[in-house]
């Protein structure tokens, strides 16, 4: 056997169906992997070792070679912007990054937008040509235009229920976000047959989208 992968984890609803995804591959993560508050959590069966990172902390991570490989969304991967190869289309986490906005929202002078992905905001503006002020936030941020913080923010949508109970509109869709499985350059290379015999296996099982009827 190899030596041992290690494998950055995101915690959190990713980690829910990474997990699920790599149990129908074959990949036989004990149960307790799932409850458990251990952070870094061997799996010498699997020949791999979990690390269980923050979302937004799996490329960095990886760009530095102390994880091999990593479970990141694309929302995150974008907006890091790390030295790392995107690996697989996991199909997992299906949601996308949208403006929402109030629906009598008007272009005014004073444009604020907040957002937790100021990169990704700040050039999709610019792309637009649209001058704003981006404002970051860490979380809820559909808080922001309901009380007078921002015009709009740039967030991710996945059912839209968050939206709708907040009053909030869709004005946009940026881009598609699933999860990417992602790797260290040199890992890639060092490890590269116990790497590719994890993406043939994740290949196999990876989820078409679903096909939205009008
Ligand atoms: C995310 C996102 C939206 C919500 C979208 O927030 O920022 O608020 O989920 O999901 P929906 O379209 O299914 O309602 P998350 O729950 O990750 O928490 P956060 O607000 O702290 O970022």
């Amino acid at each position: 056997m190899g030596e041992t992968l290690k494998v950055a984890m995101p915690k959190g609803r990713i980690y829910t169906k990474a997990a699920a995804l790599f149990r129908q591959a074959g990949l036989a993560i004990p149960l307790e992997v799932d409850e458990s508050r251990k952070l870094v959590v061997p799996l010498p069966e699997m020949g791999m070792e979990f690390i269980l990172a923050k979302p937004v902390d799996v490329p960095t991570y990886v760009e530095y070679g102390v994880a091999d490989i990593g479970i990141v969304g694309k929302d995150v991967l974008l907006e890091e912007d790390r030295d790392v190869f995107e690996l697989l289309d996991l199909g997992i986490a299906r949601c996308r990054m949208s403006v929402i906005g109030l629906p009598n929202w008007q272009p005014g002078i004073q444009q604020r937008v907040a957002t937790k992905y100021p990169n990704v905001a700040s050039q999709y503006f610019r792309e637009q040509g649209q001058q704003v002020e981006v404002i970051k936030l860490n979380g809820s941020i559909e808080l922001a235009p309901l009380i007078g913080l921002a015009d709009r923010i740039v967030d991710m949508v996945e059912t839209g229920q968050t939206l709708k109970d907040n009053g909030l509109v869709e004005m946009m869709s940026i881009f598609e976000i699933t999860s990417r499985l992602i790797a260290n350059r040199v890992s890639y290379r060092m490890k590269n047959t116990q790497i590719q015999e994890l993406c043939d296996l994740l290949q196999k099982v990876i989820p078409l989208p679903e096909i939205k009827m009008k």
